[in-house]
């Protein structure tokens, strides 16, 4: 069991891509207990900003705060700051913001008292080799993820976003307690919808993978609960 997580909590982190404090609400009500954290992303958090994480916390849910910081280091230490001051257990920063940046950001969370994690995304998984070299990044994919995750683990962060099929690299390059998060999960069966490359939970979990990210397989099912459940126990 990973750490924090109750019997039934086990390592999944639902996305809670919605756009009102009520279906976020909702959502966590329906799911407290069955998952380990909620996500709020770009579209809760600028619908109804630094609320969307008190509605989960008040709640009692562990918020994963997904702004994916990029900006410099005085104003993403600032802004990492706040989130610790929200309370909420991890928060993402994009890796391509440096070294001094990453730094920063992590030196900021422990500062905080060292409740809120720092996570880099290391390469957005919609890009591919092309549009990479196109923004002048021509190492590909594959090599540019593990040139940053070894910056991000230098930098002090606490762990990396990135999909499945990257977890086994960062893995093996990373200190054991270093934390992967990834999202582009799939229950066997389940709809891709607009995900290219996705991984079963249990593919997730084997190739190294602490927490799992899931959103439309779980907030769009009949009963939330009973998907989020059926997915713990594919992991358990
Ligand atoms: O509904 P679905 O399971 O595809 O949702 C996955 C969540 O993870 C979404 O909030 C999406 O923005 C996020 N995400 C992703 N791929 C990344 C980073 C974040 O799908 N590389």
């Amino acid at each position: 069991m990973t750490s924090g997580g109750g019997p039934a909590e086990g390592r999944v982190i639902v996305a809670l891509d919605v756009d009102t404090l009520a279906l976020a609400e909702s959502l966590v009500e329906r799911l407290t207990g069955a998952v380990f954290a909620f996500k709020v992303g770009l579209e809760l958090f600028t619908a109804c900003g630094a609320d969307a994480v008190r509605a989960v916390t008040r709640q009692g849910g562990r918020v994963m705060l997904d702004l994916k910081l990029h900006d410099i280091p005085e104003t993403v230490a600032r802004a990492t700051a706040r989130a610790a001051d929200l309370g909420v257990a991890f928060m993402t920063l994009h890796t391509g913001g440096g070294r001094r940046m990453m730094e920063a950001a992590a030196q900021a969370a422990r500062t905080a008292g060292g409740a809120t994690r720092t996570l880099g995304v290391t390469v957005l998984t919609s890009m591919e080799d092309a549009d990479l070299a196109e923004v002048g990044v021509p190492a590909g994919a594959a090599a540019t993820v593990e040139l940053r995750a070894r910056l991000a683990i230098a930098s002090g962060l606490d762990g990396v976003v990135a999909s499945p099929r990257e977890a086994a690299a960062i893995r093996a390059l990373s200190p054991t307690n270093f934390l992967i998060v990834t999202p582009g999960v799939r229950p066997a069966g389940a709809a891709a919808d607009d995900q290219r490359r996705v991984a079963t939970p249990r593919a997730a979990r084997d190739a190294g993978a602490n927490y799992l990210v899931v959103g439309r397989p779980i907030t769009h099912a009949a009963d939330p609960r009973a998907a989020a459940l059926a997915i713990a126990g594919e992991l358990a």
